[in-house]
């Protein structure tokens, strides 16, 4: 296997120091040096990625941001022993799937998850990572080195849906920004401080181009009045601008989380500068919400639906 010296932490100090098996701190107290032998190891040291487990801190902090539930389904890309699939099928009830191309370490997670009963909810497959289908999740994991996280983005972003849950332990996906992380602690010993960076994404839906709407103001004798927005997306970041003919203005405060768009806007409307303020969901091409008006009129709550015109090139 090649060992990058560029490796920034977690598996590079723990390579170095021979593959360590760290104990768990909360989820499944299960003695793994019982169950992974020598043999395991060495298969998985051949693999793209090495097995290190992911440290009970580092479990309790992923769940932490992705909050499975019961009606999450849970990916763990190269599952190990299983700890994280099992450690949410256990708490939360959440089905999952894990992926490994090491057949002892499937075959342990398949034992673990029978012997903590939530074999129904947790399955563990002999697959490639990069042959496995991710439309199904609903939160996706992994603890895998840098270069191939980062090789993963462009199929994390073609297949998972819109609102998907991404943490990854230690490693980021580049330029696309983390929506969140937290620095995790896994010192065994006092005297050796040790942390985990655990990173957190919600897949954006797209949100880019032309989009255009009419807004029906109560107690004015006007016809609607007709909106275009212009939006412009670099993952989950959007910028972009409102119309309402003949004005025009930035568009600000904007936010996408998942399929949750929001963005405010001042903008004159015959002739009162209005503040807008949207909200509201993206599904495929048509965004459905509301939008609060205030300033030029009386505050006001009313329905928005856009339709976009134009994706962005
Ligand atoms: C660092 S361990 C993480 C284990 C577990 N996800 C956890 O956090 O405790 C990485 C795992 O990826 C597996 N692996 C490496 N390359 C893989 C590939 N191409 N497809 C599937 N699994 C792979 C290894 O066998 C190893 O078990």
């Amino acid at each position: 296997m090649q060992i990058a010296t560029a490796w920034p932490n977690g598996l590079r100090k723990i390579l170095i120091a021979g593959i360590c098996i760290l104990p768990l701190a909360s989820f499944g107290a299960v003695s793994l040096a019982q169950e992974v032998t020598p043999e395991i190891e060495q298969r998985s040291d051949s693999l793209d990625v090495p097995f290190v487990p992911s440290h009970g801190n580092v479990l309790a902090a992923m769940f932490d941001f992705a909050r499975p539930t019961k009606d999450d389904f849970l990916i763990d890309l190269g599952s190990g022993d299983g700890r994280i699939v099992i450690g949410a099928a256990k708490a939360f009830g959440t089905k999952g799937f894990g992926v490994d191309l090491n057949e002892g370490l499937v075959r342990v997670a398949q034992q673990r998850a029978e012997r903590e009963g939530v074999a129904s909810l947790a399955r563990f497959e002999v697959r490639d990572l990069y042959e496995t289908d991710f439309k199904s999740a609903t939160i996706l994991t992994m603890y895998l080195l840098p270069e191939i996280v980062q090789e993963l983005r462009p199929k994390l972003l073609a297949e998972l849906r819109p609102g998907t849950r991404i943490v990854s332990h230690d490693y980021h996906l580049g330029e696309w920004r983390p929506d969140a992380s937290r620095l995790v602690d896994i010192s065994e010993r006092p005297d050796r401080p040790e942390n985990s960076i655990i990173y957190f994404w919600v897949v954006p839906a797209r949100a880019a181009g032309e989009w255009l709407w009419a807004i029906d103001y109560p107690r004015d004798s006007n016809d609607p009045i007709e909106y275009g927005a212009s939006i412009m997306q670099t993952f989950q970041d959007i910028e972009g601008s409102l119309s309402v003919f003949p004005s025009q203005g930035r568009i600000r405060d904007a936010s996408l989380v998942g399929t949750r768009i929001a963005f405010t806007a001042d903008i004159e409307v015959s002739e009162r500068i209005v503040r807008h303020e949207f909200v509201g969901e993206i599904d495929g091409d048509r965004i459905t919400g509301t939008v609060k008006l205030s300033g030029g009129v009386m505050p006001i709550t009313l329905p928005w639906t856009a339709q976009r015109a134009k994706a962005a090139q």
